[in-house]
């Protein structure tokens, strides 16, 4: 049983249309035929009910039929129109194929035998178009959701088809990156990009992948064959992912990894030196005491030893705060004085290398903090300037509070500066530019570990020749133990031990 099919027709003629119904009705008793003979009460019974084939006559009265046919596409794009023309309208009837008509009739012959299947035929035909619209519509949907880049290309990297994703990203409409180059609209190059993915995949039917670098950004590009229904491999697609953040963590995943297994590593080594290194420092002592004081030669040998003792006692508290993860001793501390300590320790190697110290301290700065933490952060910055510094200079040495109630720490020097391409690399662990026995360089690396996990900040001005300072910003904090009662337990227990 064929499918009912309601059929609208427009012709002035009236005994055509009743021969029209007669016909067809005969034929094939599922079509449903109204007539109209005035084109403007067939339209409006277009827009009244829902017809699957529309038969259109070309000559009507008042109106031309292809204007017709244009209008009833303009408002039913997908409704097939059998347009009807007579002998020696051939032309016409062409140029309605060309406004969209489904199919065209010469009234000739015996024409009315056939046309109900021409019908059947224009409504089969409509019928497959929809799919076929409804299946790209779907792939283009799918095409544009995708949040990769996706084009398709043929064999001379001509952009064939481009998904809405990868036409933002060169800021331009799908359509127009059309026909245009690929290596030249995504990469502005004149030319193939070297190991393009999808010239192997024309060479080899296979997919294929390209890692590839490009304005500070990373790509992965694969290459799928898109082979035709002939078996021909015309086009390839390229499905190409922005992946510069995703490199970025995997490196400071496997950096961070590597800084782990490191600080294992380290304090295990450290801890294993101390102890042989204390046990150089205790006969170097002993030496130095029970050699006479005349004999300066050995004093100067057991000098060497002691500075030696003392570089490498450096390098391994290094080691260890860099494996050491927090903070477990922050408390109430002067800010002045401990800078003062650290001074102390080293003021006699300033007066040696001819360094004048510039102080400019804000009474009464206590704050929050882990004392070693602070003396690590001071202890480095000087050590940097005064190693900045082999002719001798001006050490700054400068804190305050700000307005926010945030700890500010001032180091600058008048040495040799800081040269700009270095800046970035400054607080990577490892960075030195000091030969090979002199820096571990790790000494900025830990300050800013350490200002980091107390949410502080620090920051570097430097030029060449005239000197660098180091601005460190600790936030403002007050005691959490102060609340929950831990320092007055603390005071107790002190007070009970003295
Ligand atoms: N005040 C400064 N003036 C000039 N360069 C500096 C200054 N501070 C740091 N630098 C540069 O930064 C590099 C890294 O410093 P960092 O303190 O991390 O390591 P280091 O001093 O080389 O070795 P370490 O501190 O472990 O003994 C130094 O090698 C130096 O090139
Ligand atoms: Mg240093």
């Amino acid at each position: 049983m064929n499918e009912t099919l309601n059929v609208l027709v427009i012709d002035d003629n009236q005994d055509q249309l009743e021969v029209l119904r007669i016909v067809l009705g005969k034929r094939d008793p599922d079509l449903k035929v109204e007539v109209y003979a005035d084109p403007a009460a067939g339209l409006q019974a277009l827009s009244e009910k829902s017809f699957d084939v529309v038969l259109l006559d070309y000559s009507l009265p008042g109106v031309n039929g292809l204007d017709l046919l244009r209008q009833i596409k303009d408002r039913w794009p997908h409704l097939p129109v059998i347009f009807v023309t007579g002998q020696g309208n051939e032309k016409i009837a062409v140029a309605a194929m060309r406004d969209g008509a489904h199919d065209y009739i010469i009234k000739e012959g015996d024409y009315l035998k056939f046309l109900h299947k021409t019908i059947r035929h224009a409504h089969e035909k409509a019928q497959l178009e929809k799919q076929i619209l409804t299946s790209k519509l779907r792939l283009q949907a799918l095409f544009d959701g995708i949040q990769d880049f996706i084009s398709v290309q043929d064999r001379e990297f001509n952009v064939v088809m481009v998904n809405r994703k990868f036409a933002d990203w060169v800021e331009e409409e799908p359509d127009a990156l059309v026909g245009r180059k690929c290596y030249e609209v995504y990469f502005k190059r004149s030319e193939p990009c070297e190991n393009c993915p999808l010239q192997a995949t024309f060479q080899t039917r296979q997919k294929d992948f390209l890692e590839m670098h490009h304005d500070n950004e990373v790509f992965h590009i694969w290459s799928y064959p898109m082979t035709g229904l002939d078996g021909h491999l015309d086009f390839a697609i390229e499905h190409l992912r922005r992946v510069t953040d995703q490199k970025r963590m995997e490196e400071q995943l496997i950096q961070n990894d590597k800084l782990v297994t490191l600080g294992i590593l380290s304090s295990g080594i450290a801890h294993e030196i101390r102890n042989p290194l204390n046990i150089i420092e205790a006969a170097r002592y002993y030496l130095s005491e029970v050699i006479p004081p005349e004999e300066t030669d050995k004093h100067e040998k057991l000098m060497i030893i002691r500075k030696n003792v003392y570089r490498a006692s450096r390098i391994i508290n290094n080691l260890l705060e860099f494996s050491r993860k927090k903070d477990m001793d922050a408390q109430e501390i002067d800010v002045n004085a401990i800078l003062e300590k650290t001074l102390a320790l080293i003021e006699k190697e300033m007066r040696v290398r001819d360094i004048e110290v510039v102080r400019e301290l804000e009474p009464g700065l206590i704050t929050y903090f882990d004392p070693d933490g602070l003396r690590q952060i001071s202890l480095n910055l000087i050590l940097n300037a005064i190693q900045a510094m082999p002719e001798g200079g001006t050490l700054y040495l400068r804190t305050r509070r700000d307005e926010s109630g945030n700890i500010c720490l001032e180091v600058e020097d008048t040495g040799i500066g800081i040269p700009p391409e270095n800046l970035k690399n400054l607080f990577a662990p490892f960075f030195t530019t000091k030969p090979i026995g002199e820096g571990t360089g790790l000494g900025l690396y830990i300050v800013n570990a350490i200002v980091s996990r107390n949410g502080g900040e620090i920051k570097v001005e430097s030029e060449i020749g005239k000197g660098t300072l180091f601005r460190v910003m600790l936030p403002r904090k007050s005691s959490p133990d102060v609340a929950n009662g831990k320092l007055i337990e603390n005071h107790r227990a002190e007070a009970i031990n003295a």
